[in-house]
């Protein structure tokens, strides 16, 4: 995994057993998909697409071994033998004692925050994901990003760009205290900026700031098995440990954790919170019954818990987490070829395209992000998504803090090299002839989370 950018297509460590067929809509069939999407990717059929990397979240293919363990379902309502295993590997995996299963990573966050944050609350994080920050604000609190200035900076090198800035940190504690802060989130790794690690060193001086003011620290832990594969290959003293043992280092300095399993367990749907903390594990779980479901279910079928239990282990295999990075650095290396302006150094589970530099002559309110995701699926049929001020809204206190990305998310398990050359094809044809993309408006936004519902027109 040392080369940057690999020339050579990566290995798949495993062979196909199931196909699925690709559609390939023509180019008078794909312009009539944008008018009748308004030009909102979310609002697509998924047979008008060709390749998929709007997210990485849930569309992975499980194993044969996942599969069969679906078969061993035990669909009691009520203490299923299902559950005991997924509570097993969490705990075995996390150390918390604590597992609340939710059906993805927004119904934990749900729980969790509606447990812990009061209107008037502010939640530090590295960088909140679009749904934790929408949670946060659910209950009347503030989200906070605390990502290091280079976080900020598309063209930086820096490592460990997912890393909080500590004394920033420091500050808001000091200021606020635990009265104001219920918790701090860590987001392992960063989804919105990039895809990119925290590293362990970081993640323990969040830990003791936080400690020394008495303000629980949880992780947001998606991709933590991601997060560890670039620790062990960036951070020295981290390449002798095995992935169990570096993730296992960060929860150990964690209070608990919420996560969608639909990253990193490998699954199509899932997810859970986890914590040390009895008294609100048990605040957990009657919000859960609320909301979810029972607590040896939470708003699963018993069999899709099982299909974790094992996902979340295939997860920690090096020969898959080498191929998986491995994958996102072949597309960057194809796009580096073709001089494409990406974000920098590629993460651990898409290529972030940096719109600034690749739509110069588009403004902010030409929302050139959107505008180049639309200009993708218009040329070749790729669905991808942007990572923008469409999803996060700009900051116009500290617009220096504002990213403008559309990501290429690549599924877990499903694409091949191919696939992806593919895409770096389509990608480079859009950017040749990117002074003839326009920009967009918006003619219909939603209250909250415009991005899944907004219409579109070209200006
Ligand atoms: N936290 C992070 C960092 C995420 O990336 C996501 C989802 C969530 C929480 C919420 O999890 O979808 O299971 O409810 N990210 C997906 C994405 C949707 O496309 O990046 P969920």
């Amino acid at each position: 995994m040392s080369d940057l950018l690999l020339r050579r297509p990566p290995f798949e460590p495993y062979k196909t057993k199931v196909i699925e067929r690709i559609p390939n809509p023509s180019r008078e069939e794909r312009e009539r998909a944008l008018e009748q999407a308004h030009y909102n990717l979310f609002n697509l059929r998924s047979d008008e697409v060709r390749i998929d990397l709007l997210t990485d979240s849930g569309t992975g293919a499980m194993s044969d071994r996942q599969w069969a363990a679906m078969m061993l379902g035990d669909e009691s309502y009520a203490g299923s033998r299902n559950f005991a295993h997924f509570e097993e590997t969490v705990r075995s995996l996390t150390g918390f004692p604590y597992i609340v299963p939710a059906h993805q990573g927004r119904a934990a966050e749900n729980l969790l925050f509606s447990s812990l944050c009061r209107p008037g609350s502010i939640v530090p994080n590295n960088m909140h994901f679009d749904t934790t920050q929408a949670h946060v604000r659910h209950q009347g609190a503030t989200p906070v990003n605390l990502a290091v200035p280079e976080a900020y900076d598309p063209t930086s090198d820096f490592p460990f760009k997912g890393n909080v800035d500590v004394a920033a940190l420091e500050k808001l504690l000091s200021e606020s205290g635990p009265e104001k802060v219920p918790l701090v989130m860590v987001t392992i790794t960063n989804n919105t900026g990039g895809g990119q690690p925290v590293s362990f060193e970081n993640f323990r001086d969040v830990a003791r700031v936080a400690g020394a003011h008495h303000v629980p620290v949880y992780l947001d832990m998606c991709r933590w098995a991601e997060n560890a594969a670039l620790v062990r290959e960036r951070e020295p003293g981290m390449n002798a440990r095995t992935i169990r043992e570096i993730g296992r280092a960060f929860f150990d300095l964690a209070a608990g954790a919420t996560m969608s399993a639909k990253k990193d367990g490998l699954v199509n749907i899932g997810g859970f919170v986890a914590t040390r903390d009895e008294p609100l594990a048990e605040r957990l779980k009657e919000a859960l019954i609320l909301y979810e479901g029972f607590p040896t279910y939470g708003g699963l079928a018993r069999r899709d818990l099982e299909a974790i239990s094992v996902g979340l282990i295939e997860a920690t295999e090096l020969d898959y987490l080498e191929h998986r990075i491995a994958q996102v650095r072949y597309l960057a290396g194809l796009l580096e070829e073709l001089g494409v302006p990406f974000f920098h150094p590629v993460g651990g589970h898409g290529v972030y395209l940096d719109v600034r530099r690749f739509l110069p002559h588009l403004g902010d309110d030409d929302l050139p992000g959107q505008a180049l995701a639309v200009e993708l699926y218009r040329e070749g049929g790729v669905r991808t998504v942007e990572v923008g001020a469409l999803m996060f809204g700009s900051d116009p206190e500290n617009p220096s803090r504002s990213l403008e990305l559309v990501r290429l998310a690549i599924p877990r398990r499903v694409y091949s090299a191919s696939h992806l050359a593919y895409v770096a094809d389509v990608v480079g044809r859009v950017y040749a002839r990117r002074a003839t993309v326009r920009g967009l408006r918006m003619v219909y936004r939603p209250e909250r989370l415009p991005h899944f519902t907004a219409r579109f027109a070209p200006k």
